[in-house]
């Protein structure tokens, strides 16, 4: 049907291609005629007296064009009505806008058009056109939607969906969030530090000397610029106040690194929570008994807690911190979580020296620092007995937490 509709489409523009053709000749034998018998008329003209070659075109062009155009139109339509998918509507777009298209040949009918006829020519070419590519937008508008509705016409709603995985916050940064938001409610601040660290930052400052045994190379993970990874959090303090006058109030969760064998209860890379508390009257009581809320808040308001005296190079006097561990079925032991003491005064000297002024004036200024393993607090938490679970991603282990 529309492969007969193009052919009489063709043929009515040959036939008016054609026609403006044999007017061309018409006009040079009529005038030839005309020049002998002075009497022949054009048959479409009105009988005026006019030279023939413009009485024929103007009244003739414009009807005889809007009639081709009528037609290609409604091939066109027809054609794109009946395209069935992208391709077969895309054929139709080339059938009647492509470059040897008809309409494209219905338009080049306006060069051998006079001047004056163009205008009105061009507007009926324009409106021919833009109805087609309307038509043709539509039609694509329609497929898609077809396509689409097919797409999902056996889909079948009453089936019961995929569950997706659901994800879970890791144990570690659950028990850092507690023990963050446990000692933001006491009001100290969050701090941070490089992970790759000075050796000052990281021992001298912190009155550690030298030949100290963590600062051996077998302990310590140095790089050849001299500086390394830091192998515990404490060098923030120092950091903290070089930055801060005094009150400084600040935890410092993050990684260290220690040259450790790994093992149930090592790992090379771990992390800590530090603390430090540093003002005018800071004593050991408010050590005591800001540790105290602390474990007692994450582990139960029944926890026993204790101070043990020990030594850190950084703290003057240090204790390490013992928490009762009360399993079912067993003996309750006390179980090492944490280190802490009373700011060395030497800490302060180092700290009052880089800032160059006397802020932290060790006869003034005094201070609480203290500093916990996240992994160690985790494990006791949840009954961990192999710190590796908490790095090796196993499923089986981490959806116990989701
Ligand atoms: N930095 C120590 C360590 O890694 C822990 C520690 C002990 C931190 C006593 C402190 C402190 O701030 O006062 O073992």
């Amino acid at each position: 049907m529309a492969g007969i509709l193009a052919m009489t489409g063709h043929f009515c523009v040959m036939s008016y291609r054609l026609f403006v053709i044999r007017l061309r000749s018409l006009h040079a034998t009529q005038e030839h005629k005309s020049a002998r018998t002075n009497k022949i008329h054009s048959p479409f003209s009105t009988g005026a007296q006019r030279p023939l070659h413009t009485s024929y075109l103007l009244l003739s062009t414009p009807n005889m064009l809007q009639s081709d155009l009528n037609t290609i139109q409604a091939d066109a339509l027809i054609a794109i009505a009946a395209a069935t998918d992208e391709r077969t509507l895309d054929n139709a777009r080339v059938e009647f806008l492509g470059k040897s298209g008809r309409l494209t040949q219905a338009s080049s009918v306006m060069r051998d058009l006079p001047k004056e006829e163009k205008p009105a020519a061009g507007q009926m070419l324009n409106e021919t056109r833009q109805a087609i590519t309307s038509a043709l937008d539509d039609k694509k508008i329609a497929l898609i939607a077809e396509a689409d509705a097919l797409a999902v016409a056996d889909l079948d709603l009453t089936l019961p969906g995929r569950t997706l995985p659901a994800g879970a916050i890791h144990p570690l940064t659950a028990m850092q969030d507690r023990v963050t938001k446990i000692f933001r409610q006491l009001g100290f601040a969050l701090a941070t530090g490089p992970e790759v660290e000075t050796e000052w930052h990281c021992f001298d400052a912190l009155n550690t000397p030298a030949d100290h045994p963590a600062r051996n190379e077998s302990d310590t993970f140095y790089f050849d610029s001299g500086k390394l990874l830091r192998t515990h959090t404490s060098s923030v303090q120092v950091r903290t106040m070089e930055g801060n006058k005094p009150p400084v109030r600040i935890i410092a969760p993050g990684s260290a690194y220690r040259r450790d064998e790994i093992d149930a209860t090592h790992l090379s890379v771990f992390n800590q929570i530090e603390g430090l508390y540093v003002a005018e009257n800071v004593t050991l009581p408010d050590l005591k008994g800001t540790l105290e809320f602390f474990f007692k808040a994450l582990y139960g308001e029944s926890t026993e807690v204790r101070f043990r005296p020990h030594f850190f190079p950084f703290t003057e006097p240090s204790f390490e911190i013992d928490v009762k561990l009360e399993a079912t079925g067993k003996e309750a032991k006390w179980i090492e979580i944490a280190g802490c003491g009373m700011v060395d005064p030497a800490v302060f000297d180092a700290v009052g020296n880089e800032r160059g002024d006397d802020a932290y004036d060790s006869t003034k200024i005094t201070g609480f620092a203290f500093g916990m393993g996240l992994e160690r607090l985790t494990m006791i938490e949840y009954g961990i007995s192999d710190i590796r679970h908490l790095i090796e991603n196993d499923q089986r282990f981490l959806t116990q937490f989701a």
